[in-house]
């Protein structure tokens, strides 16, 4: 018998991520800001309900799960042990995007491109602050880029040590039992605060770049 280990929430946020990034790449790079402000606040939904899955949701989305000491984040790299949800090392790869991705979103927030379009936050704060925002939010994004290449890199080394995360971030299930079972909530909740997360936002701040699309 296989045992769940990812909820439908957490399958779910990563393709959505995966999407939501490539999308705001490429909209950034080639200047089309309005497709660029929608995903980014569908995104800024998004990762506001993955941090809040950290605090109520299963066990494998926790927080809790996701601090290490160092001592076991080294043996998790030397040892091909099996863990419940993210071993010890991937968990700070994890932590490392949900940094990396916030920065980027609130940097967005405050960005301009000094012609027609800023941000939600540029008319509340000191021209300098715009400017260091922006060079925030071009320079994390080679972070950014970075680190999925990083990540990438660490799937395609488990899967030739023989381990298949890919197929069990689709299923949601591990091949081999694990004793004892993660604690599992339903995703539903999740999707349910996203969508409240999404209509708020793309009903105030996204109201203009959205009619922009039609
Ligand atoms: C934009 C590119 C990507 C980003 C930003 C990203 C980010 C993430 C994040 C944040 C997690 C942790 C999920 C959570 O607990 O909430 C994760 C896990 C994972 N990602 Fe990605 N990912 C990307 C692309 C990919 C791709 C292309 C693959 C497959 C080839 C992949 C395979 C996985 C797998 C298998 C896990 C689970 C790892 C484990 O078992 O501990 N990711 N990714
Ligand atoms: C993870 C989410 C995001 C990613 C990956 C991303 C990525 C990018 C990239 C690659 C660029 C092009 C930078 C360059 O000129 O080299 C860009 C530009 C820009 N982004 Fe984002 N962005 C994100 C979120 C946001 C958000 C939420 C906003 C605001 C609501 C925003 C506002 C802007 C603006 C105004 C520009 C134009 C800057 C300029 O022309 O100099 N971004 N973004």
């Amino acid at each position: 018998m296989a045992t769940k280990v990812w909820d439908g929430f957490i399958r779910g946020f990563h393709w959505l991520l995966v999407i939501g990034i490539t999308v705001l790449y490429f909209s950034g790079e080639e200047g089309w800001l309005d497709v660029h402000f929608v995903t980014g606040y569908l995104l800024l939904a998004l990762m506001v309900t993955r941090l809040i899955w950290g605090v109520i949701g299963s066990q494998t989305a926790k927080f809790s799960s996701l601090f290490h000491s160092p001592k076991a984040i080294i043996s998790a790299l030397r040892s091909a042990a099996t863990h419940v949800g993210h071993n010890p090392a991937g968990a700070q790869m994890v932590l490392a995007f949900f940094v990396l991705i916030s920065v980027q979103l609130v940097s967005g927030l405050f960005t301009t491109d000094d012609i027609l379009v800023e941000g939600p936050l540029v008319a509340y704060v000191p021209y300098s602050w715009v400017e260091l925002a922006g060079d925030i939010h071009q320079i994390n994004i080679d972070i950014l880029l970075i680190a999925i290449a990083a990540h990438i890199s660490a799937i395609v080394i488990y899967r030739l040590k023989g381990k298949k995360l890919v197929k069990q971030l689709f299923t949601g299930k591990t091949a081999e039992p694990v004793t004892p079972a993660p604690l599992m909530r339903s995703g539903l909740l999740a999707y349910g605060i996203f969508v409240v997360l999404s209509a708020i936002l793309l009903f105030t701040w996204g109201y203009e770049p959205l009619m922009a699309l039609f």
